[in-house]
């Protein structure tokens, strides 16, 4: 089994990611995060929001509506340049993406493919209660437009001057020509994005471009992510979108080969403009800013996260994730389930912890086998109630990574893991 085959039979066996709509057979491009999916999802979304709005004072949250008047989407550029080249095989009709296929010829069956021609991403959906009155409108196609149109809004409602940021975490919706590489490239998928407003001025541009790149590539590291699995690289020209003058990635390393994390876009002036939206500022200079943004896909970031993590250790599989990002922070177990004094101490020791921590309970098999069904999960600590506790209030702490472990007196767990997880 290869790596991607590994992640995706982790997954599903243990909960974190299922295909969308399986017992109808699936529908491609869609995904479902089961219960421990979820957690890894909102704790990425969690650290990226304290990073950008608790910890910056010049950058504050927006959540906007998925649909949008159609006006926005016409204005914007989407609705005529949205696209990605679609070519067709003539001999059994599948589609493709024209920059991923080589030599003109199908990857499917050999055939030969049409010339490609423009393929619209947005997704449409029709909102109205009858018939004749049902408006085409487009499930957005990148969470950035609710960003702009609130513009005015978010300045008139807040103290926020330029330079400033609007961050925003959501779901997007893409009518991906050739979905694929496991939840990679989905038709339906979470961004966190933040759009920082500058003076319009190319030098200050790049100045905030050089930092943001920067700080995003730092995230990750700070995160877990190995160095060595990332790089930047700049788009050419004809792969830039229309709304970009400039564009770099943070690729990673994937076992499909390097690919695009995270974009940074100096977009200028371009929807501000397209939008007919100015700022003035405390002297009564009106202008257009400029914007620099950060684009990230949650799914990405959970799918790089999980295979950045994968480790193998003899007969362990061990899931080597941050422990700001790892579900269950802790796991209890009482040494023997049929004890019943161990388990009622156990389950003490269990309650407290789940006041502040998402903390998992198991009592199946021997102890072994718990600690590596933890480890394959990413529990950073396996907590175990024995004998001993019963006569001095301590327990076994066990560290994943490491397997050392350490008695810990019960009244100092809560601050113990508290500290580990600070740094
Ligand atoms: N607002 C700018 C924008 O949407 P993008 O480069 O098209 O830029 C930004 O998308 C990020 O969204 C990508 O770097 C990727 O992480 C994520 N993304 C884009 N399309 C995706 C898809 N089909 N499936 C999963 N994630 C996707």
């Amino acid at each position: 089994m290869d790596l991607m085959e590994k992640i995706f039979a982790l997954a599903k066996r243990r909960g974190f990611i299922y295909p969308g709509s399986e017992i109808y057979g699936g529908f491609s491009g869609f995904w479902d995060y089961g219960p421990l999916g979820v957690e890894l999802k909102n704790n990425i979304k969690k650290e990226w929001w304290k990073s950008l709005v608790y910890e910056r004072e010049d950058v504050v949250g927006l959540d906007s509506a998925i649909i949008m008047n159609p006006k926005v989407w016409e204005v914007s550029g989407h609705v005529e340049a949205f696209t990605d080249p679609l070519v067709e095989c003539k001999a059994c009709h599948h589609r493709f993406r024209a920059d991923k296929v080589e030599a003109n010829v199908c990857p499917d069956c050999g055939g030969k493919l049409t010339e490609p021609k423009k393929f619209n991403l947005l997704t449409e959906v029709y909102v109205g209660t009858t018939e004749e009155g049902k408006e085409k409108a487009y499930l957005r196609g990148e969470i950035t437009q609710g960003v702009f149109v609130n513009f005015k809004n978010v300045v008139d409602s807040t103290r926020i001057k330029i330079p400033f940021g609007i961050a925003q975490i959501g779901k997007a919706f893409r009518n991906e020509i050739t979905a694929g590489n496991f939840t990679f490239r989905s038709r339906e998928f979470e961004q966190m994005e933040l759009e920082y407003f500058v003076e319009p001025e190319a030098k200050e541009a790049e100045r905030m471009f050089e930092f943001w790149k920067n700080a995003r590539l730092n995230w990750y590291i700070s995160l877990g992510m190995s160095k060595i699995n990332l790089r930047f690289r700049e788009h050419e020209d004809k792969e830039r979108a229309h709304y970009a003058a400039k564009a770099e990635d943070i690729e990673y390393k994937a076992p499909f080969g390097w690919s695009e994390f995270e974009g940074i876009h100096n977009r200028t002036d371009y929807d501000l403009t397209k939008h007919n939206l100015k700022y003035k500022d405390d002297q009564g200079k009106e202008y257009t800013p400029w914007v620099i943004e950060t684009s990230g896909g949650v799914d990405r970031a959970a799918l790089f996260f999980l295979l950045n993590a994968y480790h193998e250790e003899k007969e362990r599989i061990i899931l080597k994730l941050h422990p700001k990002l790892a579900p269950y922070k802790v796991a209890v177990f009482p040494l023997l389930a049929n004890k019943e004094e161990l388990v009622k101490k156990a389950r003490e020791v269990y309650g407290g912890l789940r006041k502040d921590l998402f903390v998992a309970w198991d009592d199946r098999g021997n102890i072994g086998k718990r600690y590596f069904a933890q480890d394959e999960i990413g529990t950073p600590w396996c907590v175990t109630v024995d004998f001993t506790t019963l006569g001095d209030e301590t327990v076994t702490v066990r560290d994943r990574d490491s397997t050392k472990q350490e008695r810990v007196a019960i009244d100092k767990l809560a601050e113990y893991f508290q500290n580990k997880l600070s740094i």
